[in-house]
């Protein structure tokens, strides 16, 4: 009923050259009975390219990575959410845990994105998560849901349906320790539920919630069989093409 997706965050890494190379590999190897939906979130600079690239298959898809909270003018360097929708991207993720903490976004700003998003027809991919010591001290299902309900909960059920989330906690990303599956399955439960009180059961049902923190082949597959997760946003691993595809092959 809803959609695994698996989302490769390539955060700044990857310069032309190599992130159109990285897609061709990746079009090439994808089986073509994967039923799993691909995107990928390039660098600003070439996301035009990788629209393009992706721009014959229904189940890929490219994402920018941020968008500007303006709709245009006075903003020197941002890029605005219609700009990135007439490069054909289709999704922009919003709210990663890099941009909240190095960039101050806040749950208020972020609400003001992902006006932007969907004012350009964009799906937002939506990240929420805590970091080690919230979860040590036991506010992490409080700050996810305030998370989640700040940025998202004006929305209508329609609006809604436009929304991936993707649960990261902080202390998974990039270090190598991958969030138990039990763990993780927990929160996405979680949300799951905030949503079925916020927008009703048949809306929760379809929200694909993706987990992101060290995600890579080993895990995925383990990771993917739980009732709740329904795929994953990749990092580290989205960087190499036979890590993604064989992640995108772990349902
Ligand atoms: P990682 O990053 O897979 O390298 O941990 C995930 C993310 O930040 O989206």
């Amino acid at each position: 009923m809803r959609k695994n997706i698996v989302a490769g965050n390539w955060k700044m890494n990857l310069n032309r050259t190599e992130g159109i190379a990285l897609v061709e590999d990746v079009l090439a190897k994808l089986p073509t009975d994967n039923n799993t939906h691909v995107v990928f979130a390039p660098s600003f600079v070439y996301l035009h390219k990788v629209a393009k690239m992706c721009a014959n298959t229904s189940k890929v898809a490219a994402a920018a990575q941020d968008c500007s909270s303006n709709e245009k003018g006075a903003f020197t360097g941002e890029i605005s959410a219609n700009m990135i929708a007439s490069c054909n991207a289709r999704y922009v993720v919003l709210g990663h845990s890099e941009r909240r903490a190095n960039f101050k976004e806040s749950n208020e700003l972020l609400k003001t994105k992902v006006g932007q998003a969907f004012t350009n027809n964009l799906k937002v991919i939506f990240c929420c998560g805590e970091s080690l010591v919230q979860r040590e001290s036991g506010v992490h299902f409080d700050w996810i849901n305030t998370q989640i309900s700040e940025s998202l909960f004006h929305l209508s059920s329609e609006e809604f349906k436009n929304i991936v989330i993707a649960y990261e906690p902080i202390w998974a990303i990039g270090t190598g320790v991958t969030a138990s599956t039990d763990q993780a399955q927990e929160i996405h439960a979680f949300i799951r539920n905030i949503l079925v009180d916020q927008y009703g059961l048949e809306v929760a049902l379809s929200t694909s919630i993706l987990y992101g923190g060290s995600c890579k082949p080993s895990n995925a597959k383990e990771l993917f069989a739980s009732q709740d997760i329904d795929g994953g946003l990749i990092g580290g691993a989205s960087l190499n093409s036979d890590d993604f595809i064989a992640i995108t092959q772990s349902f």
